[in-house]
């Protein structure tokens, strides 16, 4: 059985005093919640204080991203053995926010996701199409190309986690609806199985873009959703509870 992951993605908000607040009101909010896993990923600098709030409980920590290398002269870059030393079990890598603003390629993605195996951390790979790509009708193209390119080389995906995040409901309120994300989860799937065979069938795939405890219902209802990757509502502890307890209750 795949296990359900609700993960809240605060990306650049929340000073550390906001932070412990909100991580201690979804602890508290979530305590009884054990079958699945509840991750929140604060900006690096409330890693440390989140992590000793959290530490624990049944709620884990993700970073939002990480550099490719263990130490060394890289100026403004974080290594995932000192994210594996904050508390962190997983991170997001090869979100569309990274790709997009900082150029991040496919090839940096698959770096990134090889060195957070190694460094024992669980990657929370995401891919998805941009508005102009569904468009044009590429998206299985565009999410084909993301998914073999970010796991090339890989001889296991056992610890790995997917987050299909169409570019277009990022924030925009403009989420997918069930059918078009079950489509394309359904789709990442398959293109595993090929490589991968029954492994696939045990990999999570995450919703990303805007995700609401209104919205979540009819998504996870969908045979190849098995949780999200929340931005906005993750910010405010009723709301991302909301989402969770949906979740729990439905998977
Ligand atoms: P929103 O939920 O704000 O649309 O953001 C989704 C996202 O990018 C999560 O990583």
């Amino acid at each position: 059985m795949r296990k359900w992951i609700v993960a809240g993605n605060w990306k650049m908000n929340n000073t550390v005093a906001e932070s412990m607040a909100l991580a201690r009101a979804i602890k508290e909010g979530s305590s009884g919640i054990q079958d699945g896993s509840i991750i929140l990923a604060p900006p690096f600098t409330a890693l440390f204080s989140v992590g000793q709030i959290i530490k624990g409980s049944n709620v884990s920590m993700a970073a939002q991203n990480m550099y490719y290398e263990d130490k060394g002269a890289y100026t403004g870059e974080v290594s995932p053995a000192m994210l594996k030393d904050l508390g962190c079990a997983y991170v997001i890598i090869g979100h569309s926010e990274r790709r997009k603003y900082f150029r991040e390629s496919d090839a940096d993605v698959n770096l990134k996701v090889k060195k957070a195996l190694d460094t024992g951390l669980t990657p929370i790979m995401c891919v998805g199409e941009t508005d102009e790509e569904r468009e044009k009708g590429i998206t299985k193209d565009v999410v084909g190309r993301q998914v073999k390119n970010g796991l090339a080389g890989l001889q296991t995906i056992d610890h790995i986690v997917i987050a299909y995040e169409p570019v277009w409901a990022i924030g925009t309120g403009k989420v997918a609806t069930s059918e078009q994300a079950q489509e394309v989860h359904a789709f990442i799937r398959g293109i595993l199985r090929e490589s991968y065979g029954k492994a696939a069938d045990e990999l999570s795939i995450l919703y990303g873009g805007s995700v609401t405890q209104e919205n979540i219902g009819d998504l996870i209802a969908m045979d190849d959703i098995d949780g999200a990757l929340v931005g906005g509502a993750s910010l405010k502890a009723d709301g991302f509870l909301g989402i969770i307890k949906n979740i729990a209750e439905k998977k």
